[in-house]
This record gives C-alpha cells, sequence and structure tokens, in this order.
C-alpha cells in the first residue's frame, strides 16, 4: 500500500490513541533510544536558555530527558493516552494536551523547541505553519530540534502507525529558513536496515 497524502491531522490521532500503549512499550525509552540521539539531544539541552516545550512528545521520555538536564520542559502532545501515560510514567514532569498547530506559549516565551519525530506525519504543505509557531514561541537566538527521516524526494511512505513523509535536508532546511531560522548544524545518519534519519538544530533569528 503507498502512503496516502490525504491522511488529516485526526486521522494522525487516532492511529496514535489505538497504538499509543504498543509505541510506548516499543519506543518510549531513552534507553532504546540509538546513542546517537541521546548525544544530541543531551547537547541541545545544555544550550537552551529558558524554558522549552517537547513538541509532540509521545510518551514522554525525551521530556523526562530533557528535564534531567535540568531544563524546564513541558510535553505537549494532541494524542490523551500519550499524556495521561507520560503523566503516570513521570510525575515530576509537566505534560499537556495541546497542538503543535498552536502551543500552550506566549510570544517569544521559550528557549527550546524539541520537535522529535512530531511533524513527520504533517501534510508536508501544513509544515510551514507549524515551523511559524515553533518560532513565534520561541526567543530571538531560541533553539529548535528538529528530528525527520530524511531522503532524496519530498514524498510519503507507509509508516508503523500512520503515513509520514521522507523530508531532504535542503528542503527542510529552506522551510526553516523561511520560518524565521537560522540553520546551525545538520546531522543525517543511516542505521543499518532502518531509514535515513535527519536532524536539523536551528536558531531563531
Ligand atoms: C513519531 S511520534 C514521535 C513522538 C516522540 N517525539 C518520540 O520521539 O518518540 C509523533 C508524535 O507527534 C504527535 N503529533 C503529530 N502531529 C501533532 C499535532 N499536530 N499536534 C500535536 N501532536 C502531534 C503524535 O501524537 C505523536 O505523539
Amino acid at each position: 500500500m503507498r502512503g496516502d497524502p490525504a491522511t488529516t491531522s485526526a486521522d494522525v490521532r487516532e492511529r496514535y490513541r489505538s497504538r499509543a500503549a504498543e509505541y510506548t512499550e516499543l519506543l518510549g525509552s531513552v534507553d532504546a533510544m540509538a546513542a546517537p540521539d541521546r548525544d544530541l539531544i543531551a547537547h541541545w539541552a545544555t544550550m537552551i536558555e529558558g524554558p522549552a516545550i517537547d513538541a509532540g512528545c509521545g510518551p514522554g521520555h525525551w521530556t523526562r530527558f530533557i528535564a534531567d538536564h535540568g531544563v524546564a520542559v513541558e510535553g505537549v502532545d494532541m494524542v490523551p493516552e500519550f499524556i495521561e501515560g507520560a503523566t503516570e510514567r513521570f510525575p515530576d514532569v509537566t505534560f499537556r494536551l495541546g497542538r503543535l498547530e498552536s502551543l500552550p506559549a506566549d510570544d517569544g516565551a521559550l528557549g527550546g523547541v524539541l520537535a522529535w519525530y512530531s511533524v513527520i506525519h504533517t501534510e508536508p504543505e501544513q509544515v510551514p505553519a507549524i515551523l511559524g509557531e515553533f518560532a513565534r514561541v520561541l526567543r530571538p537566538r531560541g533553539e529548535l530540534l528538529i528530528g525527520f527521516f530524511e531522503g532524496p524526494r519530498l514524498e510519503p511512505f507507509d509508516h508503523a502507525v500512520v503515513t509520514a513523509y521522507f523530508w531532504p535536508v535542503p528542503e527542510m532546511r529552506s522551510a526553516l529558513e523561511v520560518a524565521g531560522f537560522e540553520v546551525v548544524a545538520v546531522h543525517t545518519r543511516t542505521d543499518p536496515g532502518r531509514r535515513p534519519y535527519g536532524a536539523i538544530l536551528a536558531r531563531r533569528r
């Protein structure tokens, strides 16, 4: 089956609602994550000045990890099962229901936004508005770290939960620049038997 580019945000929410427990079991632990990702996110956390949001936090393990690095961070996700589960597993960290399109933060209030594989399901034409929302909530020189599946063409694929998109680095870089970011570093990696990963560290201009 090919990816269906017409997948909506409501579809994404419903698919994650029904798979949240399974997703958390498989991927909801920092120990289950790749060491280069842990190193990158830990490095990013040390650069943040001010509060942060883990935007699309899913099971909340990265939120917990960032909090452990001394950052005042909240996890935000649109899936109630993730927010309930994360609150139960990490009771000393704040998680709240919310959307990438309208984050619960005032203009320029944050030092950091993590968007770790949280825009991968978003229809590409909707991504610029979400990057614009990240820019809105970040203070000047605030730090964004965005993780995504990297590929030679911007195209859908059949992700285990719901359609996701490969993003070429130049396209993601350009979308970030248009949204008001300066790209600081680009990381790509392909682990054996896995899809290529991309991560961009971008600073609010
Ligand atoms: C692939 S998971 C990544 C979760 C987590 N960041 C991680 O690294 O495990 C994508 C997450 O983004 C969330 N998400 C996708 N679109 C969203 C939106 N428009 N608003 C809020 N959350 C969204 C999903 O509910 C899901 O938890």
